[in-house]
């Protein structure tokens, strides 16, 4: 048993550790899973209970899991990171833990408390902590990307809440999310497809938001955009997010602008992470609506400097050009985003343990 209470049933078929190395050398993003996951249930009548750290391998599912029809489910995305004397860490979990529970009570999903959140990290970390990757050079953002999620698995077909409930945690090795590492990236203005409206799901991490932004996606691929701008649903002319990163202006007089909080849009870690290191680098912060409009005009007059996107999977990248149906908005010069590189080290910095944590922002794990 862990110290977090977690049984622990370890493989009888471990990755041999040569093969091991070999992934985490060019590990990409999502394609490798480590050795072992951690699994709680729930239900109505015993609440959350068995505790374990299990195998890593396919779920039994009845084919009625409810999870398979009415997209009951909801995940979240931590990186563990690797410090220089080897222990290895995660960044703001009670942030995850937080959002998680929103995201549960939106999704009509029992809460799963702070201390399970994370004991289940720390619990497949004792197991699997082999599997962090140890960054070559500083610029390398290699880390292992950790995937907590919950189902609903009761098998039913009508539709209510389940009464049966699982959670998971994986853990997938991760090189930079975009292949060109900090390269500024392409985006496509979905003027069609909207992610989330006022009253539905757009704050909570689910599944089906995320479902909802593939067909916006494939628009953006054939645009050879790598991502999607998303417009909020009732003027098409707020700027949200981009389905699974946050973003960020900076304006020539120091203002780091971001799009404010309302229930269409993802309060990211990382978002709120920099908003809370801009006024230490000299930035103002301000969270307000900021229309497509401004992007357009402040690129062209040179009012904007920089435009980034940031998330945990995508830490921060700016953003070169905005692909839209009526041509592409890029900024006036090409400064070579110096604001977006300098919060992408202090954040990287701090995570693999290459500065002080003055704020108390990361949690060792193993
Ligand atoms: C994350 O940043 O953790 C996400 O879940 C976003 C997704 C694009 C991987």
């Amino acid at each position: 048993m862990t110290p977090s209470g977690f049984d622990v049933r370890p493989t009888a078929h471990p990755t041999a550790p040569q093969i091991r190395d070999t992934i985490l050398e060019s590990p990409g993003f999502g394609q490798y899973f480590s050795d072992h996951m951690a699994h709680v249930r729930w239900t109505e009548s015993a609440g959350w209970h068995g505790k374990e750290v299990r195998p890593y391998g396919p779920l039994t599912l009845d084919p009625a899991a409810a999870v398979l029809h009415y997209a009951q489910e909801i995940f979240e995305g931590i990186k563990a990171y690797r410090h220089a004397d080897g222990s290895v860490w995660t960044f703001r979990p009670e942030k995850n833990a937080e959002r998680f529970r929103r995201s549960a009570r939106r999704l009509a999903l029992p809460e799963l408390d702070d201390e399970t959140f994370i004991g289940s990290l720390k619990a497949l970390l004792e197991q699997d902590s082999d599997w962090v990757p140890t960054p070559a050079h500083e610029g390398e953002e290699s880390s292992l990307y950790l995937r907590p999620f919950m189902i609903a698995s009761e098998s039913f077909l009508g539709v209510r809440p389940s009464k049966e409930v699982d959670y998971y945690v994986i853990a997938s090795p991760a090189a930079a999310y975009f292949k060109g590492g900090v390269a500024p990236v392409s985006i496509w203005l979905s003027s069609h497809y909207k992610r989330a409206a006022p009253g539905g799901t757009g704050f909570a991490k689910c599944g089906g938001n995320y479902a909802a932004s593939l067909a916006a996606q494939k628009e953006a691929a054939s645009h050879d955009c790598s991502q999607v701008a998303f417009l909020d649903a009732i003027e098409n002319k707020w700027i949200e997010e981009l389905g699974g990163m946050n973003l960020f202006f900076v304006y020539k007089d120091g203002r780091i602008v971001t799009p404010r909080l309302t229930d269409t849009i993802l309060e990211g870690v990382t978002r709120g992470s920099i908003l809370e290191m801009a006024a230490e680098e000299g930035l103002t912060p301000e969270e307000r609506a900021i229309s497509i409009d401004e992007w357009r005009e402040g690129a062209a007059s040179g009012e904007i400097t920089e435009v980034f996107a940031c998330g945990t999977a995508a830490v921060i990248t700016p953003v070169g050009e905005l692909v839209t149906e009526d041509g592409s908005i890029r900024l006036a010069g090409d400064n070579g985003n110096p604001i977006a590189k300098r919060l992408r080290s202090q954040l990287l910095d701090l995570q693999y343990g290459r500065r002080e944590d003055t704020r108390g922002w990361m949690t060792r794990l193993a």
